[in-house]
């Protein structure tokens, strides 16, 4: 299979390059399982855009790089909040129904870090209104989208990237695909831990790919946890998101028996950047050895919570709480990282051919931490910013079959046994849930030397045993009609899973200081001297 450009990705990222590209050459979007099952589909709150009279994008501006704590990169941050207006009217015109108010403007929210209103929405399905409209573009378009692909590695030669392995869930079949140019547009890794708001395909595939072919990676510490997930039961593995828009509209966090806390932490209260809330919340949860707190939003109304938060009061209802009558239990949980694959303003890596955007990336523009609602800006500005004139003069590399193949399997004979070909699905997901405890108990809110490398230890025990399992069984698996579907796509995600929970242990180590999302116990304090424009960045040594 071959193509101009081959987008890894079926979310705002991948699609918004799909649409833009198809003008430059043909296109081809591979996602792992169904479309739409992306984190863009899921987004509630909304999209920044500093879009009000009474707002200006350098107010915009001014509360990212607030919020970022020194890190971000005020070039990449002045582009996203300028750009903001043109992409949400681009969105508008393809036909994305964001909610207007009486005057037929958008009706803007208000969310944590934010000086003025200017989250542009879709009652709380903002994501998932962006997301249909997205895939009915590339659909009408004649933009080809390939389901259940799973991209396993970039295929480098000669230093250039030209296309990918893959594996093809439903046909059960390995297969090479080259591409002029290839676009990591894979999200985020929230899977990584024990509890999070994202869905399972957020396992950081991409980060992971392009670590292995030795593309640099930055800031991988800084986590957002979102404080307010839905405590105790999950939808399909994932924790129910209570949006910050709740908190915007007036939204109360309580302790269990009902005493309101936020003042104690920030003057700001509940809409103090989420770093500070999430933190807020781990402490009261620590000292009062409470398993959730309460959001409390009763005080708004039956009619505004059934009309403004329609996906947010159904499933709450679906799961057992009336928050019209009663306020919900929740919890921190893990929801976007900040760092990524390093990228220059036009999605370029510092291998040819080879371009990345959307959360897989760190472009700098959030630095420690992400103000809500400029992650899917983020993903639309710079996705459409991402060169596609590159193709023109670049060729497709014709291989010859076996040197893929050589590419794909490590020569490693001693491993070619048959009796081992079984691959007992157990022994994945047990690698997988002892990794998400992990990085949940010892690389969460607040973390401390020790258990930093103590989890740097496991994991690192973790990932030789699993890349061994992976090369013994796959070498096999390739060769074999008999190898399982469910099994192999399992251990390609597992084996990414522990790179990039590595590559987090890592980046949380080489950081002697707190900031913004990453808190370190043994150094509580900022070190403006040493890390204030320091990026944590990671390249593979090649052995
Ligand atoms: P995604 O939308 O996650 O898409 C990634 C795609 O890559 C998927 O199609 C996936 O299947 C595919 N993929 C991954 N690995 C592979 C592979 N190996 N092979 C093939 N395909 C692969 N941000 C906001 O700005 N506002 C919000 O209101 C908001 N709310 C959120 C609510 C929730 C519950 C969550 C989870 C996130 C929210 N975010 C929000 C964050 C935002 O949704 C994401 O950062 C953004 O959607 C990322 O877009 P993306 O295109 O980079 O990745
Ligand atoms: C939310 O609705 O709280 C999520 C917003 C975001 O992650 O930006």
């Amino acid at each position: 299979m071959q193509t101009d450009f081959l987008v890894i990705g079926s979310g705002i990222a991948g699609l918004t390059f799909a649409l833009d590209a198809r003008a430059y050459g043909r296109v081809t979007v591979i996602t792992k399982k169904e479309s739409n099952e992306t984190n863009t589909n899921y987004a509630q709150g909304g999209i920044a855009a500093a879009i009000s009279p009474s707002d200006s994008i350098e107010s915009h501006i001014k509360d990212t790089l607030l919020a970022g704590e020194g890190l971000c990169n005020p070039d990449a941050v002045k582009i996203m909040a300028t750009d903001a207006s043109h992409r949400i009217a681009k969105l508008s015109e393809m036909g994305v129904e964001f909610t207007k108010s009486h005057k037929s403007e958008f009706d803007l929210g208000k969310e944590g870090g934010h000086s003025a209103r200017r989250i542009i929405h879709t009652k709380d399905r903002t994501g998932e209104a962006i997301e249909t409209v997205l895939i009915k573009e590339v659909h009408k378009n004649g933009i080809d989208l390939l389901e259940h692909c799973l991209a396993i590695d970039l295929i480098i030669e000669d230093g250039k990237c030209i296309g990918v392995w893959g594996f093809d869930t439903n046909r059960n079949e390995f297969f090479p695909f080259l591409a002029k140019s290839v676009i990591i547009a894979t999200g985020g890794i929230g899977s990584i831990y024990l509890h999070t708001t994202n869905p399972g395909i957020a396992t950081g595939d991409g980060i992971a790919m392009a670590y292995r072919a030795g593309v640099p990676v930055a800031n991988m510490e800084f986590i957002q946890f979102h404080p307010t997930s839905f405590y105790g039961k999950k939808i399909n593995g994932r924790a129910f998101l209570l949006s910050e828009a709740l908190r915007g509209e007036g939204g109360i966090l309580k302790t269990k028996d009902g005493c309101a806390f936020m003042e104690k932490y920030d003057s700001r209260k509940e809409l103090a950047p989420r770093d500070i809330v999430a933190r807020a919340v781990h402490s009261e949860l620590k000292e009062k050895g409470d398993d959730y707190v309460l959001l409390d939003i009763t005080g708004f109304g039956a009619r505004k919570i059934i009309d403004k938060f329609p996906n947010i009061y159904k499933h709450c209802c679906d799961l057992g709480v009336d928050p019209t009558k009663e306020p919900i239990p929740v919890v921190p949980a893990a929801h976007y990282v900040c760092g990524g694959i390093v990228v220059d303003m036009k999605g370029k890596t510092n291998i040819p051919g080879l371009y990345a955007t959307g959360e897989a990336v760190c472009t700098g523009v959030h630095g420690a931490n992400r103000l809500a609602s400029n992650s899917l800006l983020e993903s639309v500005v710079f996705a459409h910013r991402v060169d596609k004139s590159m193709v023109k003069d670049s060729k497709i590399e014709k291989l010859k079959i076996e040197d893929l193949e050589n590419s794909m399997q490590s020569t490693n004979s001693k491993l070619t046994d048959k009796s081992s070909n079984h691959l007992e699905e157990k022994v994945i997901s047990d690698y997988l849930l002892q990794i998400k405890n992990l990085m949940w108990e010892q690389v969460g809110i607040v973390r401390n030397n020790k258990e930093l490398q103590e989890a740097k230890n496991k994991i690192s025990k973790y990932k030789s045993e699993i890349e061994e399992l992976y090369h013994k069984y796959i070498e096999i698996a390739y060769k074999s009609p008999l190898r399982q579907a469910i099994a192999t796509f399992q251990l390609i995600e597992l084996r990414n899973v522990v790179t990039v929970a590595s590559l987090v242990i890592e980046c949380a180590l080489i950081r002697k200081e707190s900031r913004g999302l990453h808190f370190n116990l043994n150094y509580p304090e900022k070190d403006e001297l040493q890390y204030k424009k320091r990026d944590t960045i990671l390249k593979k040594l090649d052995k």
